[in-house]
C-alpha cells in the first residue's frame, strides 16, 4: 500500500478465508482508499440464493467492508447456469453489497451469456479473470481476449508470472520445468528467458517487470495481477507501472513467446 498499490485480489477459498481476513486487517490499519476484489466459489453446498448471500456476507465480514468493489464468480459450475449466477450477482449489487460484477475462468460463450443476462439489470460485466502470460497465451486463441474487447470487459490476467516460471532461474536444475518437460519445451523457454534477460539488462529492470510490462502493453483491456509474499517484489511490481517497453522490445518479446500462441 505504501508504494501506491491500490488493487487487491482475494477469494473466500484462498487459505480458507485467512487471505480475506489478512487483507481486512491491513485495510483497518492503513486506511488507504483501495479497490478490493473477491470471489464466490460455486460448490455443491452453494446452490441457493440464501447460500450465495451467506457466502458473500462471510467475505464482507472477513474483509471488514460493507461493499466489495469487484465480486467474481470464481469458476463456472455445471449445477448453476450462468444466468442463475448472474441473477444472484445482480441481487447482490441491488442490495449494495457489490459494486461491480466479474467472472473468472469463463470462456467466451459464457462471458457473452453473463453479459446478456446482466443487461436485464443494466449492470455491465466488468471483468473476466483468466490465466494469461507469455507462456500461456490461450486467451488470444480461445476468443476470451476478443470477447473482452467486444464487450468492453477487462481481462484480469492471473498468474502473470506463471508462478515464477517467468522469473530468472538461478540454475537449470532449479527450474520446475527442467525435470518433467520435454527438451523442446525447455529450449523454447530458455530462448524466451534470454530475450527477457537481454531487455531487462538494457532497461535496468528485472525479468518479472519485463514480463508484466509486456502484458500491460499487450492490450488496453488487460490488467495483470501478480502475487507476491515479498515486500521487495511488491515494490518491484509497483515500479512496472512507471515505464513502458519500446515497440521493438515489445515485438522481440512477442516473437520469442510466439511458440505459445497456438
Ligand atoms: N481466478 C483464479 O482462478 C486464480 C487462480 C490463480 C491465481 N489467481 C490470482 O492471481 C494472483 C497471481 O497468481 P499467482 O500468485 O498464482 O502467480 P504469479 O503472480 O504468476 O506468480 C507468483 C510468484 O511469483 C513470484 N514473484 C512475484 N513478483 C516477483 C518478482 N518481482 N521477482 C521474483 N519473483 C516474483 C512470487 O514469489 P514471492 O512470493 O517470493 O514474491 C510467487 O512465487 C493470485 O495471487 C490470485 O489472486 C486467481
Amino acid at each position: 500500500m505504501g508504494a501506491g498499490v491500490n488493487f487487491f485480489d482475494t477469494a473466500e477459498i484462498y487459505t480458507f478465508g485467512r487471505s480475506e481476513r489478512l487483507l481486512g486487517a491491513c485495510l483497518q490499519r492503513y486506511h488507504k482508499p483501495v479497490v478490493i476484489a473477491s470471489k464466490f466459489a460455486p460448490l455443491p453446498t452453494r446452490l441457493t440464493r440464501r447460500q450465495f448471500m451467506h457466502a458473500l456476507d462471510g467475505s464482507l465480514s472477513r474483509l471488514g467492508v460493507q461493499t466489495i468493489d469487484l465480486y467474481y464468480i470464481h469458476f463456472p459450475y455445471a449445477l448453476l447456469s450462468v444466468e442463475k449466477l448472474m441473477d444472484l450477482m445482480a441481487q447482490a449489487v441491488e442490495a449494495g453489497k457489490v459494486r461491480a460484477v466479474g467472472v473468472s475462468n469463463f470462456n467466451a460463450k459464457q462471458m457473452h451469456r453473463a453479459a446478456t443476462r446482466l443487461e436485464r439489470y443494466h449492470i455491465p460485466l466488468a471483468a473476466n479473470q483468466v490465466r494469461y502470460n507469455l507462456i500461456h497465451r490461450q486467451p488470444e486463441e480461445n476468443g476470451v481476449l476478443e470477447a473482452c474487447r467486444e464487450l468492453k470487459v477487462t481481462l484480469v490476467a492471473y498468474r502473470p508470472l506463471e508462478r515464477r516460471r517467468l522469473v530468472p532461474r538461478t540454475s537449470p536444475s532449479s527450474s520446475p520445468s527442467s525435470t518433467g518437460w520435454k527438451g523442446q519445451a525447455l529450449s523454447k523457454e530458455e530462448a524466451l528467458q534470454e530475450t527477457l534477460q537481454a531487455i531487462a539488462q538494457q532497461q535496468g529492470k528485472s525479468v518479472s517487470q519485463i514480463a508484466l510490462n509486456w502484458l500491460l502493453r499487450r492490450d488496453e483491456h488487460v490488467i495483470p495481477i501478480p502475487g507476491t509474499t515479498s515486500a521487495r517484489h511488491a515494490l518491484e511490481i509497483a515500479d512496472t507501472l512507471s515505464w513502458e517497453l519500446s515497440d521493438d522490445e515489445y515485438d522481440a518479446i512477442d516473437k520469442a513467446s510466439s511458440p505459445w500462441k497456438h
